[in-house]
């Protein structure tokens, strides 16, 4: 076993300062088995929560608005379901499949251009397939920045709205990107007489928006954006690693002190990294450059030994060494500033001043050469590589502090417990604030991005099964946290419509936009709550977050595993090892 950690560790080491210069760009996620018919569509990690892929009779590519609403007119005349898809299909639900296996997929990969710069008022207009990457770098040759976005930069804009992604702030509108939509133009179903499509144009004196800008692809095709930006700014940041145990104490005030704040959070090691995070005069020397490390493209050998090494730890039961390995993960990280380099080159020390551009998000595993199948990002499921769950949701301010707690609690009883999710940089923690989105944010809230193993033999439990779960039900739950609707795992969105106060106007719009409903699916009515089954109970169903357990067969009780309460949240119920207490 020493041994065996030491190839592990050295590993690890390698993956993180390997330079790498070829890498392949992700596979589409729509393959089509005729031309563009007869076609396959999943997402960037080549699977659905349930392990499905999902079906469409055809893909079409519009490139122009025209041609945009022609192609919805027609799905809309022969009443076909249609989906919108992207590029690189990164949300992890079943968002994205339409109905049945003829329905339509009208994708936006051509619809990608920039259409309007408007450097006075500081807006720019974009096709709804417009990366993030092409938004941030167009926005800073006019001298403007978008303030707050994802820190990863291979969404879409269309995409990234749809699921209500968001970076990290509590001050002005907050860090979700749709609240910095001032207009955006929908094309969506319309009656014969209106030629079966339309386009709605809507600014923010129109409370459509407030569908809109969050509408899970709903309401018919967004075809432009219009965004408010700022002058481009520098930003100074610093991480610094503490001891977590006033973390619930510090957690609110730290969010209003910082305009970028945001915590990486490890409970195992006890430690948490504060990342402080402030606009700076842009006069102020440095030129930093921001590259996450975990975004960069990876050999795709070295994913194949991380990926048995963890393999083999899950099959022995090696909890100590999942801690010793996500210690040396976690140093490593924190050594080598997260990829931050004060210059573009190396890292010096703190702070890290730069201008916005190039510290707000990253992605270089999606640069790419095409062919090239020597490195890839580490999720790229044509390679063995990382293979995991994501549960991701937001706490209101007011009660994150007992949810902290709660986890602390459940460390101590379990010191290794969690130890595995350190191995994928712990709880991300970052600020978002209330919106005027009817899917938005309700409150002030610290929303917790936690990825964790998933085995490829979906009745094998992960080691420590009940305290992820427990952590899970807890967050989501016990706190009434919001899931993301862009991740997570089905029994996150169990009820979760109901936690929204002006869900009832989402879904008149929705009834006004496309009342047949040809933009909607199983999966969109359910967790609109139009129809029940979010949750599916099967054997297992509970190892995949498909169901909360409350019989054993939903564990998996021949490797040992049953269903049992809580530790700490007693109301949860969890897939328990029989030897655990
Ligand atoms: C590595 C990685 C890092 C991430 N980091 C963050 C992060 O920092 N913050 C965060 O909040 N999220 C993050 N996410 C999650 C991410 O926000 C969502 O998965 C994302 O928004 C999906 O964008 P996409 O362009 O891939 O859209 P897809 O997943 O393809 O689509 C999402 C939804 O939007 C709809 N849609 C897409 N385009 C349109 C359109 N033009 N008109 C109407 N509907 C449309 C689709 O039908 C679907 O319902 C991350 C994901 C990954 C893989
Ligand atoms: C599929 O659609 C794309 C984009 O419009 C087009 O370039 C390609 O030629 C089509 N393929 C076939 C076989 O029709
Ligand atoms: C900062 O400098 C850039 C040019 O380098 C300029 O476009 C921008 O407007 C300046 N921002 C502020 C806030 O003064
Ligand atoms: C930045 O500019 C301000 C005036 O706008 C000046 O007072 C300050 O000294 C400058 N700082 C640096 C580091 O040049």
């Amino acid at each position: 076993m020493r041994m065996f950690h030491k190839a592990f560790t050295s590993t690890l080491v390698f993956l993180f300062f390997s330079e790498v210069v070829f890498s392949t760009p992700p596979e589409d996620p729509i393959q089509c088995s005729s031309g563009n018919t007869t076609c396959t569509i999943t997402n960037s990690y080549g699977m659905f929560p349930d392990r499905s892929i999902c079906l469409a009779s055809q893909v079409l590519y519009p490139t122009t608005e025209q041609e945009l609403v022609s192609m919805v007119a027609s799905a809309a005349r022969s009443k076909s379901k249609m989906k919108v898809t992207t590029r690189f299909s990164h949300s992890i639900p079943k968002l994205v499949c339409p109905e049945g296996q003829n329905g339509v997929l009208i994708s936006t990969k051509y619809l990608n251009k920039v259409v309007k710069v408007d450097v006075a008022a500081r807006t720019m207009r974009v096709e709804s397939g417009v990366t993030l990457k092409d938004l941030i770098s167009e926005a800073a040759k006019a001298g403007l920045a978008l303030p707050y976005a994802p820190y990863w930069w291979g969404l879409t804009i269309g995409g990234l709205l749809g699921s209500g992604a968001h970076g990290s702030t509590l001050w002005g509108k907050g860090s979700s990107v749709h609240d910095y939509v001032v207009d955006l133009r929908i094309v969506r179903p319309a009656s014969p007489q209106e030629g079966y499509a339309k386009v709605e144009s809507l600014n923010e004196q129109h409370e459509e928006l407030n569908a809109a800008k969050v509408s899970l692809g709903v309401l018919g095709v967004i075809s432009q954006v219009t965004l408010k930006l700022e002058a481009i700014f520098k930003r100074s940041i610093t991480y610094v690693a503490k001891d977590d145990s006033d973390l619930g104490e510090q957690v609110a005030s730290f969010g209003h002190a910082h305009e970028f704040a945001d915590i990486t959070w490890y409970p195992s090691q006890h430690k948490a990294v504060y990342r402080v995070d402030d606009r700076v005069p842009n006069n102020t020397s440095g030129n930093g450059l921001y590259d996450f490390i975990p975004f960069r493209p990876v050999a795709s050998l070295t994913l194949a030994v991380v990926r048995t090494s963890e393999d083999i730890q899950e099959i022995v039961g090696d909890a100590n060494g999942k801690c010793l390995s996500a210690k040396t993960t976690t140093n490593t990280l924190v050594t080598s500033a997260y990829g931050l380099t004060n210059n573009g080159v190396i890292f010096t020390g703190y702070p890290v001043i730069g201008f916005q551009n190039r510290l707000q998000a990253s992605g270089t595993c999606l640069d790419s050469l095409q062919d090239a199948k020597i490195t890839a990002c580490a999720w790229d499921s044509r390679v063995k590589g990382e293979f995991f769950h994501q549960t991701t949701f937001s706490i209101g301010l007011p009660v994150v502090k007992n949810f902290i707690e709660d986890v602390q609690k459940l460390v101590q009883l379990e010191p290794k417990g969690l130890c595995g999710i350190e191995l994928y940089n712990g709880f991300l923690m970052r600020y978002v604030k209330a919106s005027s989105a009817y899917l938005g944010k309700q409150e002030d809230a610290l929303d917790i991005d936690i990825t964790y193993y998933r085995n490829k033999d979906p009745m094998t439990p992960r080691l420590y099964e009940d305290i992820l779960e427990e952590v899970e039900q807890l967050g989501i739950f016990k706190y009434g946290g919001l899931p993301h609707w862009g991740k997570n795992r089905n029994l996150a969105f169990e009820g979760a419509i109901k936690k929204y106060k002006n869900a009832e106007k989402f879904l008149r719009v929705k009834e006004k936009y496309d009342s047949e409903g040809l933009f909607s699916s199983t999966w969109t009515d359910q967790i609109l709550g139009l129809k029940d089954g979010v949750t599916i109970l099967k054997d297992g169903c509970a190892l995949e977050g498909l169901c909360i357990c409350s019989q054993d067969s939903h564990c998996n009780p021949s490797k040992g595993y049953y269903c049992r309460p809580g530790k700490v949240y007693k109301e949860a119920r969890v897939c328990t090892h029989w030897r655990s207490k």
